[in-house]
């Protein structure tokens, strides 16, 4: 049968396509300590379930295709506290944030178009653009300035006829980097003169250490015709099954065209959307704070582990709950499977996502992985130590191999 080019040009997602290599390596007896999704362990706060728990229709009906009100209504006051004004119309309820990016592609993009974002990015945004038609064209980012890209420098060369958008992750997923309120302004001040959208993806919004949560990129008034938010209870309510998110924007024709789509997949889940309401409402300062350090003790445990193995290289992430580190071997996916297939210290062995994915300029971030830091410390302490075991291993069946070569 044929396929589309465009589905063809995809790839699996570098962090879930070693699942297989995984299952045999947990068949054979093996523990695997996981650094590669991010599957925060933190419990979803009760409101979600008490919410659930007391629903009291005798029908679990279709939602309205925009999301139930209760919803609508908690985003909304939740963004009035972020000094975004929003009416309910400006926010569709979607399936987690993938389906938010997934619907703001389609409304956009057409064949050929281009969407700049910095590289490396988060991998299934390749996904979601390529089978939307368009492609992502990369603002190339380096560890060593802590994968700032937000200059007029590094992004106006880069835009042309076909651009379409602008994306940005803040904070970021894989990098960690936080945009400032200055960068934020100068990116819509951009995305405004050149007539593009400016998609901010602030699915991490709270997570971010030793500084101030930059706010959303909503609360820019002038920002009104260009800016689309995605968000969703996945990460910073560890809600990832609830699947739940959010697409919003106060341009009622990008709205409009959206919901068309939305009318086409009927609606989101009601009884989630109902628990997500819930989760906005419990989004307190507290609540924000308590988790931003139970997250910053986790970096902070894998950096100090990460320091310890030789010829590791990384910058500090700011927020999120990612790392990119560059290791000192040539494949890092060549070194992932010989951790799942071959090595084990103790019984045990380590997941991560390889960088290749990360990427769209060919040859870059082979060496590369991204750690998602989603585990208690001790834990995750054990999994990097893993990794410096592994990755020492691993160098010795190289110089091995090529000494028989020779
Ligand atoms: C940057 C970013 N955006 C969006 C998503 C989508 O998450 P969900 O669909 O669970 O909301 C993820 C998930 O990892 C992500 O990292």
């Amino acid at each position: 049968m044929k396929f589309s080019r465009k589905i063809e040009s995809c790839s699996l997602s570098p962090i879930r396509k070693f699942l297989p290599a995984e299952l045999a390596a947990r068949a054979a007896g093996r523990t695997v300590h996981h650094l590669n999704i991010g599957q925060p362990d933190i419990e979803t706060p009760q409101a979600f379930f008490d919410a659930v728990r007391d629903f009291g229709d005798r029908v679990l009906a279709y939602a309205p295709s925009p999301g139930v009100e209760v919803y609508l209504d908690a985003v909304r006051d939740y963004y009035a506290t972020l000094d975004a004004s929003l009416e309910r119309g400006d926010i569709l309820a979607t399936y987690g944030g993938s389906e938010a990016l997934q619907l703001l592609f389609s409304c956009i993009l057409d064949e050929g178009d281009e969407v700049l974002a910095a590289e490396p990015y988060y991998p299934n945004y390749h996904t979601f653009i390529r089978t939307a038609g368009a492609t992502i064209r990369p603002i190339p980012t380096h560890a060593e300035n802590g994968y700032r890209y937000a200059s007029r420098e590094q992004i106006e060369p880069l835009i042309n006829e076909r651009t379409r958008a602008i994306l940005v992750t803040n904070p970021g997923n894989p990098t960690g980097v936080v945009l400032s309120r200055e960068e934020q302004r100068l990116l819509l001040d951009i995305a405004k003169e050149h007539d593009l959208f400016l998609i901010s993806d602030e699915v991490y919004r709270e997570l971010v250490y030793g500084g101030e949560t930059p706010g959303t990129m909503l609360s820019f008034p002038d920002g009104a015709e260009h800016v689309a938010v995605v968000d969703s209870v996945s990460k910073r309510f560890s809600a990832t099954g609830a699947r739940v998110g959010a697409l919003i924007s106060r341009n009622q024709e990008l709205i409009h065209h959206a919901l068309k789509i939305c009318q086409g997949r009927l609606c989101a889940a009601t009884l989630d959307q109902v628990g997500a309401a819930a989760l906005y409402r419990a989004m307190t300062p507290e609540y924000a704070a308590a988790i931003r350090q139970e997250y910053q003790r986790r970096r902070d445990a894998v950096v100090e582990g990460l320091r310890k193995i030789p010829g590791v290289r990384f910058s500090v992430p700011e927020g999120a709950f990612y790392l990119m580190a560059t290791l000192p071997v040539d494949d890092a996916e060549k070194l992932q499977y010989f951790l799942l297939e071959e090595f084990e210290d103790r019984g045990e062995t380590v997941m991560y996502a390889p960088g290749e994915g990360f990427y769209a300029t060919p040859g870059l971030g082979r060496s590369e992985i991204r750690i998602a830091y989603v585990t208690n410390p001790a834990e995750l302490r054990r999994a990097v130590e893993l990794l410096g075991l592994g990755i020492r291993a691993y160098q010795a069946k190289c110089a091995r191999a090529e000494k028989h070569a020779s």
